[in-house]
């Protein structure tokens, strides 16, 4: 079967730069890519591309060469399902906060609606394909749902998880590691698993697009978010031992990473990671665990998500000790909010909980970030923290430049590994400052003799101090 029209519920981190990508690569396609936020797509269709809803480095210029062409926004979800010969589904799959589950499982309720429409919209035979992160089996669910409440009409459903890091997320699409493909064995299912290999092969190559059943393909994506992220927690542990012992741990990274069988990559000390998927996958991965009764497999993976909270709260910890064991009423800079560099994307950045932290000891903080803005930083702590919003307002200040942010501070800490952080004039900085002033480094950025010879009090994470 020759696909020549698509459709993509969400137009999230994930929908909008996927569809994108295809919509470049295959010009014979039509991608319209349908959500229920009506700002979201308003901001998708926004003349000027640099505004669109996601900073990711070349995204607006491949939006600006095919929006209009190949690649639509609407909030015309229903018509968007009923134009297409094939659905992708990308919406949102957060941890569960209400009912059985609460704080591990997957909430499964934006694609159970997804599926639900597709199957009341559908007049003819459609390809479903799973592009969210989703818990393994979960195809079984929507393939109940689509074969009983639909009009006759066949589904063939696909596992087709994304593994785009954001801030690399063109990069990423353009050059995959490999494409994962999961379908039913049959005919049919092969039928459909063909389509789908052929779009990639437009650009992927074919060796590099992998084929499995569904189940499988569901499982590789929650195990693969799971060892990313315990290659950082293992390195954060280390990195505690270091801090006590003398040993540093960016030596340490670099002598285990040019073993072959370890490698590289991964492998950077931190404040802890953060973004909207590693801890929401390893809970849900711990969740399936646990609902087979293989208590000792969930413990095991539990403790990588343990691991991570250890290091932020022992992060915030060492602030206020380092500042005299008192914060209140002290100025304490944030630079970065956003869980990574290259990305406006601040969901679970260690930013928050670190900030969180020191609210509570009556600290005032100041932050700057080059992508995330004064709304969205208010929001991101409204949201884990008790404080009215006058109150929070009164606490916490946004800062349009880094240099106001950081003057009269008492304190600096680097909470994402920006590249421009470390261009600063970090004297003129450091003048403007109260004394003694203090950086507290959570990205092991800056070079630490330089923030001493200038005078600053300098601490990475992972180093004796
Ligand atoms: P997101 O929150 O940015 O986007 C999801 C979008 O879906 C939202 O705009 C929402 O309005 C829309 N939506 C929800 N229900 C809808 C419905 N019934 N009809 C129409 N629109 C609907 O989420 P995201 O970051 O793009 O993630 C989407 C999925 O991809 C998740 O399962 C996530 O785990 C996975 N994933 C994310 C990343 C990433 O880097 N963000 C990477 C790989 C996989
Ligand atoms: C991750 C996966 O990498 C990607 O394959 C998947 O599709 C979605 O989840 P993302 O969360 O966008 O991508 O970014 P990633 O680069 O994996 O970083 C996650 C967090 O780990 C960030 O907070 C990052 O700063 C942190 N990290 C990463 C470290 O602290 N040290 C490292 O060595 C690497």
């Amino acid at each position: 079967m020759k696909i020549t029209s698509i459709c993509c519920i969400g137009a999230g981190y994930v929908g909008g730069p996927t569809m994108a990508m295809i919509a470049q690569k295959c010009p014979h396609i039509k991608v319209t890519v349908v959500d229920l936020n009506e700002d979201r797509i308003n901001a998708w269709n926004d003349p000027d591309v640099n505004n669109i809803p996601i900073y990711e480095p070349g995204l607006s210029a491949l939006v600006a060469e095919t929006r209009g062409r190949n690649l639509f926004f609407t909030t015309e979800v229903e018509k968007g399902i009923d134009e297409s010969q094939m659905i992708f589904i990308s919406v949102n799959t957060p941890t569960k906060t209400y009912g059985l589950g609460k704080g591990m499982a997957a909430d499964l309720k934006y694609i159970e609606l997804c599926a639900r429409q597709i199957a009341m919209v559908a007049k003819d035979d459609k390809i479903v394909v799973e592009k969210s992160t989703l818990p393994v089996r979960t195809a079984e669910a929507i393939q109940n749902i689509l074969d009983n409440t639909g009009n006759g009409v066949q589904f063939q459903i696909l596992s087709n998880p994304e593994f785009l890091a954001e801030g690399t997320a063109v990069e990423d699409l353009h050059n995959p590691d490999r494409v994962l493909i999961g379908g039913n064995p049959t005919p049919r299912g092969t039928q459909a698993i063909n389509a789908l290999v052929e779009i990639y092969a437009n650009w992927v190559p074919k060796d590099r697009i992998l084929t499995t059943n569904l189940w499988s393909s569901e499982l590789s994506k929650l195990t693969a978010n799971a060892y990313l992220a315990q290659r950082v927690s293992s390195i954060n542990a280390l990195s505690e031992l270091c801090e006590r012992t003398g040993a540093d741990v960016n030596e340490v990274a670099r002598a285990i990473g040019m073993d072959s069988r370890i490698g590289p990559k991964f492998l950077k000390a931190s404040v802890g990671f953060g973004g909207s998927c590693f801890q929401k996958d390893i809970l849900n991965l711990v969740y399936i665990a646990k609902s087979y009764g293989l208590n000792e497999v969930a413990d095991y993976w539990e403790q990588v998500v343990i691991m991570n909270d250890h290091q932020k709260r022992r992060f915030a910890n060492n602030i206020i000790q380092t500042l005299y064991n008192t914060v209140a009423d002290k100025k304490i800079t944030f630079l970065g909010w956003a869980f990574k560099k290259d990305t406006n994307d601040s969901r679970e950045s260690a930013a928050i909980n670190v900030a969180d932290h020191l609210l509570h000891e009556k600290a005032n903080i100041a932050v700057f970030d080059p992508k995330v803005r004064s709304k969205q930083v208010i929001s991101d702590l409204q949201y884990l923290n008790e404080m009215e919003l006058s109150e929070l307002e009164k606490s916490v200040a946004v800062f349009e430049d880094p240099y106001q942010a950081c003057e009269k501070a008492h304190a600096i800490a680097i909470m994402t590994e920006w590249d421009e952080f470390k261009n600063y004039d970090w004297k003129k900085i450091y003048d403007n400052m109260q004394k003694p002033a203090f950086i507290f480094d959570g990205r092991n950025l800056l070079d630490p003799e330089k923030m001493r010879a200038i005078g600053f009090i300098f601490s990475a994470v992972g180093s004796a101090r």
